[in-house]
């Protein structure tokens, strides 16, 4: 099936079975390839993006079911979003496999709660694995993107 949709704004339309991916379709078929594989099960949220402003996990959302929405991935952030600046002040990443879908998690938490606490920070995060253990400076990055403009 053809179906139509915005990536960071951008229109795109893609012909493939309704029930592909939304992750192949942003990695394979678009080459927006910021946005991670980890488990493809919901599991890890290495693929989170933002549909229509949620984090969802790309790699269980149906491209047949988001015809005419508003996708934003990592490459959406556009390199000086808050919480990208706030990652990069605090040396967050270890190996980096995560940290596409831990700052998409992150700013998608920050544009509904502009002060998180750590039970926040922790309840909202908590779908997005880290192997490397970065969780105190991810949660760190996170006050610090929330004190900054
Ligand atoms: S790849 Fe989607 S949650 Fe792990
Ligand atoms: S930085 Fe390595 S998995 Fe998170």
């Amino acid at each position: 099936m053809k179906v139509s949709f915005k990536v960071n704004g951008k229109s795109e339309t893609v012909e493939v079975s309704a029930d592909t991916p939304l992750l192949w379709v942003l990695r394979d078929t678009l080459g927006y390839t910021g946005t991670k594989f980890g488990c493809g099960k919901a599991l890890c949220g290495a693929c989170t993006v933002h549909l229509n402003g949620r984090a969802v996990r790309s790699c269980q959302t149906q491209i047949g079911s988001i015809a005419g929405a508003d996708v934003t991935t990592i490459e959406g952030l556009g390199g000086n979003h808050k919480v990208q600046r706030a990652w990069e002040a605090l040396d967050v990443p270890q190996c980096g496999y995560c940290q596409p879908g831990q700052m998409m998690s992150a700013s998608a938490l920050l544009s509904t709660n502009k002060n998180p606490s750590d039970e926040d920070i922790d309840a909202f995060m908590s779908g997005n694995l880290c192997r490397c253990g970065t969780y105190p400076r991810i949660r760190a990055a996170i006050k610090a993107a929330a004190k900054m403009s």
